[in-house]
């Protein structure tokens, strides 16, 4: 998606609907991710004029006092019934113990098949919430309502929706497309920096693996970004869920080798993430950590330059994301590996840039030379 003037903010808009269509499905599941500043106030408004006969809000408990209470306002305006669960913050939550919970309340609200979940918060409520809505009475209807900079440019987008195990992240889950993505830019206003930071990983990957010219932008905006200049914002967050409808169009269900090249950076990001205890780093700090490691490795295997990893490198820690990790043992991190839904018959597959803006799946990795990359990588 490249544009003409990569140092203005090209087609900004104020405030955007980006169409997800599938091509060979149903109009139902067709959906659109709204993206304004404010937007928050009227979506009571907006969903009411759906077939649905009432809400529940599940929402992150840190949010659950401003952004789930403007939500539920909403909807109270515009003469829905709504009612509110919340959710503990952090990936713990993403667990069987956690769905179950959900399940019980839902049923003992008496939800029928026209009762839509409002999911409000970062990826560990979309993900929660909408594996929830997937499963609960054979699924029920979800929107998705990212307040978190992570969720807002990648997970709330493209129906993936699951909870973790013990022994890995993300096992168990459903695509569940959303009926719908309402993103406000003005709730990121008040997300903590360490969160906010974490999302910008997300944003590095997608320059990485589909734009160059964005990945560019993003090295000489680097200071706009930083301070949340809104129109800053608003771009990098149109800009990445433009890149991601692109590719979930085309493979929703991750069947073809297009919608892998997402998952860039993401087999190193889980086992870190896993190995470390879920919640220790957040998700976008492992993917930061994540994408140097398989920037290093596609170097080691002679597909890149040095120069293109002290690109990424400078880019991730400009906005402060870590690049190393702690030190695990490399047979633990690749015994995880082996779990990733990617690797096949325990062989490992990760994927690995050509250049900036351009990735692709290799197979068959020697495990030693993954081990040096790990060991090279760690503090
Ligand atoms: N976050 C990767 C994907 O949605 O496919």
């Amino acid at each position: 998606m490249p544009r003409s003037n990569p140092n203005d903010f090209g087609d900004v808009p104020q405030g955007c609907s980006i169409p997800l269509n599938f091509a060979r499905s149903s109009h139902e599941r067709n959906y659109s991710i709204q993206i304004g500043r404010g937007i928050l106030r009227t979506i009571g408004s907006e969903i009411a004029s759906r077939n649905i006969s009432r809400v529940v809000i599940i929402a992150d408990e840190a949010v659950a006092l401003s952004h789930s209470l403007t939500c539920e306002k909403s909807f109270l305006d515009a003469g829905v019934e709504t009612s509110v669960i919340r959710v503990p913050s952090g990936e713990q939550s993403k667990s069987i113990q956690q769905a179950e919970q959900l399940w019980i309340a839902l049923a003992s609200l008496n939800v029928d098949r026209r009762t839509a979940i409002i999911a409000v918060g970062g990826g560990v409520v979309g993900d929660l919430a909408g594996f929830v809505a997937a499963t609960f009475s054979r699924g029920l209807t979800v929107w998705q309502v990212p307040t978190t900079l992570v969720a807002q440019v990648d997970s709330a987008v493209g129906g993936k929706t699951g909870i973790n195990l013990p022994c890995g992240k993300n096992l168990v889950g459903a695509f569940w497309q959303p009926s719908g993505v309402i993103v406000d830019i003005h709730a990121l206003d008040t997300l903590p920096s360490r969160e906010y930071g974490s999302g910008l990983a997300e944003v590095v990957k997608y320059g990485m693996i589909l734009d160059p010219t964005f990945f560019s932008w993003l090295e000489s905006h680097c200071n706009k970004i930083r301070l949340r200049d809104p129109d800053a914002v608003e771009h990098i967050v149109s800009t990445c869920c433009r890149l991601k409808v692109h590719v979930v169009e085309q493979d929703e269900r991750e069947e073809t080798g297009l919608r892998v090249i997402l998952n860039y950076g993401h087999t190193f990001a889980h086992a870190i993430e896993t190995a470390s205890g879920y919640g220790v780093l957040l998700h976008g700090e492992a993917v930061s950590i994540g994408m140097v490691m398989a920037a290093r490795l596609a170097e080691r295997l002679g597909m890149i330059d040095a120069d293109i990893c002290s690109r990424q490198e400078f880019l991730l820690t400009s906005f402060d994301l870590p690049v190393t990790s702690a030190a695990f043992d490399p047979d633990i991190l690749l015994d995880i590996m082996a779990r990733d839904k990617k690797s096949v018959a325990g062989r490992l597959r990760f994927v690995l840039p050509e250049c900036i803006g351009k990735v692709r799946l290799v197979d068959s990795i020697d495990h030693n030379i993954v081990k040096e990359v790990l060991t090279a990588s760690s503090r």
